[in-house]
């Protein structure tokens, strides 16, 4: 079903946890939930699930206002961190037990158990009791347990939290799998980045009880639309100190006084910074001067730290195209700069450049 929600405020005592939250998902999307903690997602997803009720605002499921149907009536699956299986039952048990509380029969619940048990990949483990599976398994059993009742919405807490990274990864792409061949809408939340941007259709940056943006991996990337959004998502260089750049004319309206301007922050990212050897190139009138303070190797390619005129600026290098070394100094050609103000953001391109900004960057 779809979702929206319209300026939900959520408070503890004295303590605002959610402030004026607005937007909508669309039915059958993949959404992220991602933010630093503390931020407010849990409390989000537990009033969508009516565990908690906002202080004020509105929830809309399926374009029913929802605030008041309680919980077992909003046809929500839930999965939490922790794998929060019922001990003591098998894990047939496990999976029927919405069923049963929706005293479906016995035949009815077998169907469903064993497509479910086939769904998720642990046919023959009906039998098992939740210790006798890895973390992996007890996770793939709890999203059985809140699928099997048809929920039109299904809400995931941090489900990989607890699970190492190896098995982490195969259990989100099968997650993704999963979901799409359903077709179900779902939330899930995360800390991770990486996990967002692979397994998302969208992503919801939520950030000290606000929605800090709302868009495409690719969008949210590309544009952040906050320095918040900027720092937490990818990688990006900081330019604390205000620089004067030839190629970059009107940085100059954005500082005054040999500073920034109040609320003023701007950002490259790595793909936007290309280093080239300063011996075999002349130094373009683009470019800038800098020396390598840091190498490391990222698995597709080397990273870069480089200082230039006390700026330090993070770039990328393909594995095989150069072969920098610590101390060398370079030219460094800077494609775009995005810059935040109180507002708004504005792209900036390197104005001694014909294409100044190429899609792909
Ligand atoms: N039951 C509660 N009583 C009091 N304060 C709470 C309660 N639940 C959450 N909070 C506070 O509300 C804020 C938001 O919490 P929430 O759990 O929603 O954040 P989160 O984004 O899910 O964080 P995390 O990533 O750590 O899980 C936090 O500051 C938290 O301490
Ligand atoms: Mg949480």
């Amino acid at each position: 079903m779809d979702i929206e929600v319209r300026n939900l405020h959520k408070k503890y005592n004295q303590f605002h946890a959610v402030r004026g939250v607005n937007f909508r998902i669309a039915k059958g999307r993949l959404v992220g939930f991602l933010g630093p903690s503390g931020g407010g997602k849990t409390s989000i997803l537990r009033m969508l699930a009516g565990l908690e009720q906002p202080a004020s605002g509105e929830i809309y499921l399926g374009g029913v206002l929802a605030n008041s149907i309680p919980v077992q009536r909003r046809r929500i699956g839930f999965v939490f961190q922790h794998y929060a299986l019922f001990k003591h039952m098998t894990i047939y048990d496990n999976i029927a037990y919405g069923l049963m509380v929706q005293k479906k029969s016995k035949e009815e619940i077998r169907l469903r158990v064993n497509e479910l048990l086939k769904l998720v990949g642990l046919e023959g483990s009906e039998r098992k009791y939740p210790h006798q599976l890895s973390g992996g398994q007890k996770q793939r059993v709890a999203f059985a347990r809140a699928l099997a009742p048809n929920p039109e919405l299904l809400l995931l807490d941090e489900p990989f939290a607890a699970i190492d990274a190896k098995i982490r990864k195969e259990l989100r792409s099968w997650l993704r799998d999963l979901i799409n061949e359903l077709g179900v809408t779902s939330i899930f939340v995360t800390h991770d980045q990486d996990e967002a941007i692979e397994v998302a259709d969208e992503i919801l940056v939520i950030h000290q009880g606000r929605l800090e943006q709302q868009g495409t991996p690719y969008d949210v990337y590309r544009e952040p639309s906050s320095a918040f959004v900027a720092r937490f998502i990818g990688e990006s260089t900081q330019l604390a100190e205000p620089v004067q750049w030839a190629a970059f004319p009107e940085l100059r309206q954005f500082q005054a006084g040999g500073n920034w301007k109040e609320g003023v922050s701007a950002f490259l990212r790595p793909e936007a910074v290309e280093v080239r050897k300063s011996d075999t190139e002349q130094l373009p009138s683009a470019g800038i001067g800098g020396v390598v303070k840091h190498i490391h190797f990222r698995g597709d390619a080397w990273c870069l730290e480089i200082d230039a005129g006390g700026t330090r600026i993070i770039a990328y290098s393909q594995q095989g195209s150069s072969d920098f070394k610590v101390d060398e100094v370079v030219n460094v050609l800077i494609r775009r700069i995005t810059v935040f103000t109180p507002e708004g953001s504005a792209v900036l391109g390197n104005q001694s450049l014909e294409d100044p900004m190429p899609v792909f960057i």
